[in-house]
């Protein structure tokens, strides 16, 4: 038994209530996030988004899929506040459907800052390799990145696809003036964009400035394959490349004047190595761009308002990814800024820069050689 609480009955069960609230909540929040995977990989909301009213026939027909299914996620979508219905009193069959305007930027419009529709299918990639990851528990293993299959990787290509293809360019890298005017400048500037998963940060690089030449590394085999699928998809295949390679071999060559890394190297079992690998890749002229997760400075029972999700990132697929390959710095996604400080100076840089960034999930760090 802990320490108890020192609360009066009625203050206990007061709390208590309230946890079940909570639970009854999230279980709440977890169908809607299933369901709407679901509405997100059959191409429901797509068919919907147009606007007017559908049927579940109408939109099975349109999709692909079986009228009984698709009538009761049409009901359960519309219990649950996200789609409206015309004529609820018809029978069944006959209930027309539509996916509010507003929603659809949201569920469909994978162009848009504000869609979430890749979130869904991060968090039910998170949980793909559920056993392996119990497992992983018990022997202190990892689980390895490719085991998380095609929703953890296509879900995060698609969460940040748009700050990449929208933002990185345009409001991120200029903050750096002396890398912006290179970038710009002749001859043509080169980067190296090191963990590049589906490489829509190497795309959202070689869009905004069109002489640059861009290399991304990564060590996941199908990232590296959708990332060559995207470039050709985005004409670019003359200036951008990907190669399978580990941001951390001592043996990656060549002279950068922007090295980058998003969103990765907390999911590297050796970040050190990969820091020191990219310093390499600078020399003594160019610049070394890390974005990590915007976490507090330092542990507290509250954390500050993105941890809740780190945290949930980091014990479900961060965490174990890192520790896949031994030895392991076992980081995580909780990164704070000291330790990202620590692995900094031990790869060789002298010191670390916060840029003036105000992003809700990320913070932008440059390193100097
Ligand atoms: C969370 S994903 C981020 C992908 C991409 N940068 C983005 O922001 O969407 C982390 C990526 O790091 C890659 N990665 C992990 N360890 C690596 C290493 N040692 N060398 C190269 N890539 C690595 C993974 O394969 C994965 O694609």
């Amino acid at each position: 038994m802990g320490t108890p609480d020192h609360l009066s009955i009625d203050a206990l069960s007061e709390k208590r209530d309230a946890f079940v609230e909570r639970l009854l909540q999230a279980t709440r929040g977890t169908f809607e996030i299933f369901s709407i995977y679901l509405g997100v990989r059959l191409g429901f909301y797509d068919a919907l988004s147009p606007g007017g009213w559908l049927t579940s026939s109408g939109l099975a027909s349109r999709t692909g899929t079986h009228e009984r299914y698709v009538r009761e996620w049409l009901e359960q979508q519309t219990v649950a506040g996200i789609l409206e219905v015309e004529n609820e009193q018809a029978e069944a069959r006959a209930r027309r459907f539509r996916l509010p305007q507003a929603y659809a930027e949201v569920l469909s419009d994978q162009d848009s800052l504000n869609c979430l529709a890749p979130l869904t299918r991060l968090v039910v990639g998170a949980v793909h390799p559920l056993s392996a990851l119990l497992e992983a528990y018990r022997t202190g293993d990892g689980v390895p990145y490719a085991h998380y299959g095609i929703d953890l990787r296509e879900g995060q290509a698609g969460i940040n696809r748009a700050i990449f293809l929208k933002q990185l360019g345009q409001e991120w890298l200029p903050v750096m003036p002396d890398v912006h005017a290179r970038l710009l400048g002749v001859p043509p500037a080169r980067i190296a964009d090191v963990g590049c998963g589906a490489g829509w940060s190497s795309i959202g690089m070689a869009q905004r400035y069109p002489h640059v030449q861009v290399d991304g590394f990564d060590l996941d085999e199908a990232s590296i394959e959708l990332a060559r699928h995207n470039a050709a998809g985005a004409r670019l295949t003359d200036r951008v490349q990907f190669y399978l390679r580990d941001a951390g071999d001592p043996q990656l060559a060549g002279r950068y004047d922007l090295v980058t890394a998003f969103e990765c190297l907390h999911d590297m079992s050796q970040p050190v190595a990969a820091l020191r690998a990219m310093r390499q890749l600078v020399g003594n002229a160019g610049a070394v761009l890390v974005v990590e997760e915007r976490v507090g400075e330092t542990f507290t029972a509250l954390g500050n308002d993105v941890e809740w999700m780190m945290y949930g990132w980091s014990i479900l697929h961060c965490l174990p990814v890192g520790k896949a390959e031994a030895p392991s710095a076992e980081t995580g996604t909780v990164m704070r800024p000291d330790t990202l400080r620590r692995y900094a100076l031990e790869a060789g840089f002298q010191s670390v820069e916060i840029l003036p960034i105000d992003h809700f999930f990320f913070r932008l760090y440059r390193l100097h050689t």
